[in-house]
């Protein structure tokens, strides 16, 4: 079986008319307890199937929050949350996530982390064997796939998370910073097969990241969070085909645009004065990822 047979966007109705993978967040908010200011309010988002939405913003803001609230992870005091019309209600594999941690069982090979959730779900062996050597091979990863974790490199191992999100076939990829903590190679090497991943899958993908230049070069819309309460501040639309090239002048352009939205939110932030609130870094530390970008990203 190919990979597009195997991981072919699922049709929602025999007639084509509508594929899988609309999110919709309607006037969400969310409270901890002890906090003062809600971690999100009034957030309202739709992603249409087989789009790459990103939201971007500074540490603290709410990103987190609001990918744990679509994994059904937490649930919001306000507002209503669904994926093709169906309420989201709890954990479920129609909306995997893959962490900045990859998470991976330490004692099982690239491969059985790949086949757990399957396994858990009941799929039967030969059928799991099948999708599992379709994931290894669209993260290019099929000669590893008798590694234990200890033995493959940190872009790897996120190789192996996504490839493990992907195999269970959801509607919607949750991605909470994957690459935050690769070097800036192995950022780009996944940035490109992730995109080609997308581009093969055509999965609703929800990406969140604090780098503006990750952001602007993944998705196809950018969602800027405003910090304490996190709100939707502005999105941009990035009209560039698939795939990318990372260096063009128009990223490094809406790269600045972006930037320039969020510094104004740091310095928004920052003239609060009250002591209590939370306080992002300068300007300057929101993006470390740009470092050896090319291009003066
Ligand atoms: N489990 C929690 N309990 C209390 N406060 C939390 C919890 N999770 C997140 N917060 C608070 O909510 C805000 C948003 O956090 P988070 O979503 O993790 O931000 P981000 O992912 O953008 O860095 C922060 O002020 C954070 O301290
Ligand atoms: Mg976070």
């Amino acid at each position: 079986m190919s990979l597009a047979e195997t991981f072919a966007p699922a049709l929602a109705s025999s007639n084509g008319a509508s594929r899988r993978g609309r999110l919709v967040l309607e006037h969400i908010s969310k409270d901890f307890p002890g906090s003062t200011v809600p971690a999100l309010r009034d957030v309202s988002l739709t992603c249409e199937p087989g789009e790459f939405v990103v939201v971007v913003g500074p540490s603290g803001c709410g990103k987190s929050t609001l990918l744990n609230l679509v994994a059904g992870m937490l649930t919001p005091e306000e507002g209503r949350l669904t994926l093709d019309g169906q309420a989201v209600r709890g954990p479920h594999p129609e909306r995997t996530m893959v962490f900045q941690d990859h998470g991976l069982f330490p004692w099982l090979t690239a491969a059985q982390n790949i086949a757990f959730g399957l396994k858990m779900a009941g799929v039967p062996r030969a059928k799991r064997d099948q999708r599992v050597e379709a994931a290894l091979e669209m993260v290019h990863l099929r000669r590893s796939a008798d590694k234990l974790v200890h033995e493959l490199s940190g872009g790897m191992r996120q190789r192996v998370a996504i490839a493990r999100a992907l195999v269970m076939d959801p509607a919607v990829l949750l991605m909470d910073e994957p690459f935050a903590a690769l070097d800036a190679q192995n950022r780009t090497l996944l940035h490109e097969q992730l995109q080609e991943l997308w581009v093969a899958t055509q999965k609703t993908v929800l990406f969140v990241t604090h780098s503006v230049n990750e952001a602007v070069r993944l998705g196809d819309r950018v969602v800027v969070l405003h910090a304490h309460p996190g709100r939707i501040r502005r999105e941009f639309r990035v009209g560039l085909p698939h795939p990318r090239n990372f260096d063009s002048p128009e990223i490094a352009q809406l790269v600045r645009l972006v930037r320039r939205e969020i510094e104004d939110e740091v310095n928004r932030v920052n003239a609060q004065t009250d002591e209590e609130l939370w306080k992002p870094k300068t300007p300057a530390d929101l993006d470390r990822h740009s470092v050896g970008m090319g291009g003066g990203i």
